[in-house]
């Protein structure tokens, strides 16, 4: 069975499906607009009847398209908004489940309310696949293994492509707009909690001679990395340029971005993600650097829905480390130019 991108006329849904055809995968593609959806089709070089309109407000029709694949990779914008729909659906259809979401509310609520019926379903049910949360959910699991116990885990990312925002990801920052101004939550003695600070404030990333002021970020990992790394502390901090961007977009600004980077300007568009982690015998320092936001995320999205099609991930709700081998997978991001240690 196949694989079916819903949102396929997004973004960086034709950079999945890009990706499904260079590995001779012919995915359905499903959405709103049946228009968009034949435009991707014909751009794919795919015949027009891979194409399924189903909409979000007939969550039966929904789940009876879906039924046709074996996972569906969710592309919509915002996940706040159009997420769940489809992640019900998939579950309702017996389907796994990836999504590209860097919302950490919405990845909060997927646990909290999808977890008991993706486990009685079968369904494994995996957000956040990105080049964010994902390799950095999966970089903190792979480090955690060198330590005997952990105590406390600093994630910290750097990204400097700041011009290279899709209109979507500008949506989604809109959306999420007031959470990505607290800063979000610290993870601390087994609950989120939104007002404590991070302790982190300045850092000294990995080639750098000087440190440089960093402030709590908002990102979805710390949704997950307490889920399997026993620690008491989980933070996530980035560059007050990062954390700005995201939190004082307009609608303006997101209107008048392009649909997406193109691809000179992907190119040049660098992300660093560390997790340092103490314990009582030691620490450990994960290091993960990479080039081009999107094409990196479709990458990880078709490397972990082609990880579940094959079967062997638990059902439920999942962290990327529950669901996949982390070093496993992040040395098959390799082959798409992520480097890790
Ligand atoms: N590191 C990260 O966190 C990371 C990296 C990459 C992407 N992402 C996330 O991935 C998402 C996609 O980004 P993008 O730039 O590809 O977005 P996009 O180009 O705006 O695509 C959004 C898709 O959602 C569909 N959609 C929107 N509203 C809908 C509705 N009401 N019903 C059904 N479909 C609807 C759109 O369909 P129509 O064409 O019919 O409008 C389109 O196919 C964003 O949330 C972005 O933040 C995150």
């Amino acid at each position: 069975m196949t694989v079916a991108v819903y949102g396929a006329s997004g973004f960086t849904a034709k950079l999945v499906v890009g990706e499904l055809r260079r590995r001779n995968i012919d995915p359905m593609l499903v959405g709103r607009d049946a228009g968009r959806l034949r435009d991707t089709a014909e751009r794919a070089g795919l015949p027009a009847d891979a194409v399924r309109t189903a909409g979000l407000d007939d969550p039966g029709a929904l789940a009876g398209t879906l039924r046709g694949a074996s996972v569906v990779i969710n592309c919509v914008a915002p996940y706040e908004r159009f997420g769940e729909p489809v992640a019900r659906a998939a579950v309702a259809a017996g389907v796994h489940y990836v999504d590209l979401a860097g919302e950490q509310p919405y990845v909060m609520r997927l646990f909290e309310t999808l977890a008991g019926p993706a486990a009685d379903a079968g369904v494994s049910v995996v957000p956040m696949v990105n080049d964010g949360g994902f390799l950095a959910d999966l970089l903190a699991a792979a480090t955690a293994v060198t330590l005997d116990r952990v105590d406390e885990v600093v994630l910290v990312h750097r990204l400097s492509g700041l011009g290279a925002l899709s209109r979507g990801s500008g949506r989604t920052a809109l959306a999420n707009l007031e959470f990505f101004a607290t800063g979000g939550p610290v993870y601390l003695d087994g609950e989120w909690r939104p007002d404590e600070p991070a302790r982190t404030t300045e850092y000294r990333l990995p080639g750098a001679t000087e440190p440089v002021p960093v402030v709590k970020f908002g990102v979805p990992e710390i949704a997950t990395v307490p889920r399997h790394v026993p620690a008491r502390r989980v933070e996530a901090v980035t560059t007050a340029e990062v954390a700005g961007l995201f939190s004082s977009v307009t609608p303006e600004l997101v209107e008048s971005l392009p649909e997406g980077p193109g691809e000179d300007v992907r190119g040049s568009d660098e992300f660093t993600v560390v997790a340092d982690l103490r314990g009582p015998g030691g620490s450990a320092r994960g290091v993960l650097t990479g080039a081009d936001t999107y094409g990196t995320t479709a990458v990880a999205a078709v490397e972990a829905a082609l990880r579940l099609r094959a079967g062997g991930a638990p059902a439920g709700v999942l962290a990327p480390a529950q669901a996949f081998d982390p070093a496993e997978l992040l040395t098959a991001m390799g082959a798409h130019g992520v480097k890790w240690t």
